[in-house]
């Protein structure tokens, strides 16, 4: 209804802009490929060598370079370059002996891939509290890792929200528990100068389309044990092959793993790491302009009656390729809320949605898992809102957005 009353944005002088903003652009557009990439493709295409072993020619893969120069990105000693995030994550759960039935913490903040990596290795998910500032509970970490007797925490930094990691990697090893990250949203960020994915036994990142760097499908599993390097390259489906990784243990450390660890078939091909290497050397820069872009957002949504922004400490070096806000209004008024920004061309994703859409969804939706109760994460859950931020979005056009957001703040308290 709201749309069928909006005049139609050509015929609105730039007065009448100020007071009826639309936005135009499609928030999920992503960033073409670099042209380096794009040839790089087109070579391996011709020559028809997109699985990254071979009995012969294949050493020194695309791959294997891709592994070594993220590593070095990050200062692991390994990295293995696998199928998507969530293959790494299982991956991950596997290569620290997670068992079925077996315990494992995890953020109540999160997406899909999270609990269902859990669920892939058979496991038993014991999911902590956020805080308001869509961080981990480490209050309630502590509760949770003493009540469940959990060996394992998979943290995720959901939506670049990064938790204080050197407490995080203090309490885990009092605890007795290992630490995997999830930094699906946290590529090429940093907590106080260290990146994230190196404060635990194992990190976890994602190259798929709407992350930090894309090739539609696509994880990298960092870590600087011997022993989980091993078997997650043998897991990731390396056969025999694993003298073929230019980052690999020594023969020795493969020996103990090589009849025990399953081919799991979780591999990176050569086109998806081609596509890849050219966007490690952008990420500095796009970080830039993304952190930009979200300091202009927060200022355009700054000072709205009923809207809360996150507070982020300076030790939080985070590279945001979206913006998360609080609102505090009832499910009717949220509704209303919603539909005002869709009329006006800005689609706002929900996390208090009532039945699972598109990408998002809540913990309550994971009915796979135990029930977990979360009063205070369900609460937040119930006001929290999501907007993706493209590289092609302008500085103007986070003006709109900030525009959009309050009147349809107005008319949901009208
Ligand atoms: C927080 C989080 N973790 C992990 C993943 C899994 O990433 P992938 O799609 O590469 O499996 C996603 C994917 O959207 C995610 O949002």
């Amino acid at each position: 209804m709201l749309a069928a009353q909006l005049a139609p944005l050509e015929s609105l002088d730039r007065d009448q802009a100020a007071n009826d903003p639309r936005l135009t652009r499609d928030l999920t557009q992503p960033e073409p490929v670099p042209a380096a990439g794009i040839a790089r493709a087109l070579e391996l295409m011709q020559n028809g060598r997109l699985h990254r072993y071979g009995e012969t020619g294949g050493r020194g893969s695309e791959s294997a370079l891709l592994e070594e120069e993220f590593a070095a990105s990050v200062g692991a000693k390994y990295c293995v370059a696998m199928s998507s995030c969530g293959a790494t994550l299982f991956a991950a759960l596997k290569a620290l002996g997670v068992k079925p039935g077996d315990p494992v913490l995890s953020s109540a903040f999160t997406l899909a891939p999270v609990p269902g990596a859990i669920a892939h290795a058979n496991a038993r998910g014991v999911l902590v509290e956020m805080t308001d500032d869509y961080t981990l509970d480490l209050a309630d970490l502590e509760r949770k890792a003493a009540a469940s007797g959990a060996r394992v925490l998979l943290l995720s930094h959901m939506r670049g929200h990064i938790s204080d990691l050197t407490a995080v990697a203090a309490l885990c090893q009092r605890l007795g528990v290992a630490l995997i990250e999830d930094c699906a949203h946290t590529m090429g960020a940093h907590w106080d100068g260290r990146p994230t994915g190196t404060f635990g036994a194992i990190g976890c990142f994602s190259a798929q389309t709407y992350k930090h760097i894309n090739s539609g499908e696509g994880g990298l599993l960092v870590t600087n044990d011997d022993d989980i390097a091993a078997q997650v390259i043998l897991m990731s489906g390396s056969y025999m092959l694993y003298g073929q990784h230019l980052l690999r243990p020594s023969d020795a450390v493969f020996e103990r793993w090589r009849y025990t660890t399953p081919n799991f078939s979780l591999r990176m091909s050569t086109l998806a790491a081609a596509l890849l290497r050219p966007q490690l050397a952008l990420l500095p820069q796009r970080a830039q302009q993304w952190n930009a872009l979200y300091a202009a957002l927060e200022q355009a949504l700054s000072g709205i009656a009923h809207l809360r922004l996150p507070v982020r400490p300076p030790k939080e070096q985070f590279v945001a390729s979206s913006i998360q806000f609080q609102l505090d209004l009832d499910g009717e008024a949220l509704q209303v809320f919603l539909a005002a920004c869709g009329a006006r061309g800005l689609h706002i994703k929900w996390f208090g949605v009532e039945a699972p859409q598109g990408f998002t969804s809540n913990f309550e939706h994971w009915r796979y898992l135990e029930p977990a109760v979360l009063p205070h994460s369900r609460a937040l859950m119930r006001g929290l809102c999501d907007v993706r931020i493209p590289l092609s979005l302008t500085q103007d056009e986070c003006v709109v957005i900030g525009r959009i957001v309050r009147l349809a703040i107005a008319a949901a308290t009208a």
